[in-house]
């Protein structure tokens, strides 16, 4: 199969839009990063998702939609909170977890009775969206345990030759996938997965919001995951990631000088001074830069033939818990810490 790259004019989008109406796959930008995506009720199209990734059947989809209107439309039930969350966040990167109608089959939901919706704010997402008049399954578009793509030359490295087209919609601004939550109880918000909309901003519209253990360490193989996608390694590049938990910069850059060998790397804040000697890609001060890099910093380290790369650790709150945790699950929840 050639893969087909479309650009993000009317034209092209009209075609997109017909590629996935006839349950073919197009990559499409979303203002988190790159998604997979097919017509979330067409199984077979659903199934050639799975097959291109090369992702586990059990990892369920998140179903993307061009309005809250349809959210009744996906969901058997929308509770009150689901309702007053998409009226502050939709358009935007939150993933909500709500029982399935049953005309939403389960290839798309990983086999669960529950499915996560979100409706994205990228105006070509939005555009494809009601262009193609369907609720559109999408995966981020990486193959499975690979980091998530934020251009479209990253889609194109990952799935050239695999699906039909790669709308290219420029370089995605958060850089970090959605947020997803679950309804524990009518009041309660259970964070599945951290990403740009924070514990903290949803604090004022629930009576109690927690993050699962699953996004601070490894979970062990038997347990029982909330989200089926926090018990697979992912978003790792080639290189071994080692994020280096150190009191102040003097100690990191001190351990870093005297452990690294030839072709290490080390990833740094912008603020941080210069190590002598050892190779240096920087990702940013604040979360949202980070979350912005993280991602693109990965793939340009293996692009370097980066071996280690040892890592200033990002804060663990607001929308900096997103980037520790991806940070953490690329190295497999492996920490110095000094
Ligand atoms: O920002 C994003 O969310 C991107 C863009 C493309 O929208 N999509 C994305 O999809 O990151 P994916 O498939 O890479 O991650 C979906 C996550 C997985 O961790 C999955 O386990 C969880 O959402 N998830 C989806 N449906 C779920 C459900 N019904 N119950 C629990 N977790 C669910
Ligand atoms: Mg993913």
């Amino acid at each position: 199969m050639r893969t087909k790259l479309l650009h993000d004019t009317e034209e092209d989008i009209a075609l997109a839009a017909a590629l996935l109406q006839k349950g073919e796959i197009v990559a499409f930008p979303t203002e988190t990063v790159y998604g997979l995506g097919a017509d979330a009720r067409q199984e077979d199209a659903v199934h050639a998702i799975f097959a291109a990734k090369g992702r586990p059947a059990d990892n369920p989809l998140i179903v993307h939609i061009a309005s809250a209107d349809m959210l009744p439309e996906i969901a058997a039930d929308v509770p009150e909170i689901a309702w007053k969350l998409a009226q502050v966040f939709f358009p935007g990167p939150l993933t909500m977890v709500l029982p399935k109608r049953p005309d939403i089959p389960y290839v798309t939901s990983g086999g669960l009775d529950t499915v996560g919706i979100r409706m994205p704010s990228h105006p070509t997402a939005n555009a494809l969206l009601k262009a193609a008049g369907c609720p559109v399954a999408a995966p981020s578009a990486n193959r499975s345990g690979r980091p998530s793509p934020t251009t479209a030359a990253h889609v194109m490295a990952d799935m050239d030759g695999r699906i039909a087209a790669v709308l290219d919609g420029g370089a995605c601004e958060g850089g970090v996938e959605s947020t997803v939550i679950c309804f524990d109880d009518p009041e309660t918000i259970h964070i599945l997965r951290p990403g740009l909309v924070s514990a903290e901003m949803l604090a004022p519209y629930a009576g109690k919001v927690y993050v699962d253990r699953a996004v601070y360490s490894q979970l062990s193989p038997e347990a029982k995951v909330a989200s089926p996608g926090m018990k697979y390694r992912h978003y790792a590049p080639h290189a071994k990631i080692l994020p280096v938990d150190a009191p102040d910069f003097a100690s990191f850059s001190a351990w870093v000088t005297t452990h690294a060998q030839t072709g290490d790397y080390v990833l740094l804040f912008d603020s941080d001074p210069v190590i002598e000697n050892i190779p240096t890609m920087r990702y940013g001060d604040d979360g949202r830069t980070q979350a912005h890099l993280l991602f693109r910093r990965f793939r340009e380290l293996d692009e370097a033939g980066a071996h280690t790369v040892y890592v200033r650790m990002p804060e663990q709150t607001g929308t900096s818990l997103s980037v520790y945790n991806r940070l953490m699950r690329a190295a497999g929840f492996e920490v110095i810490t000094l």
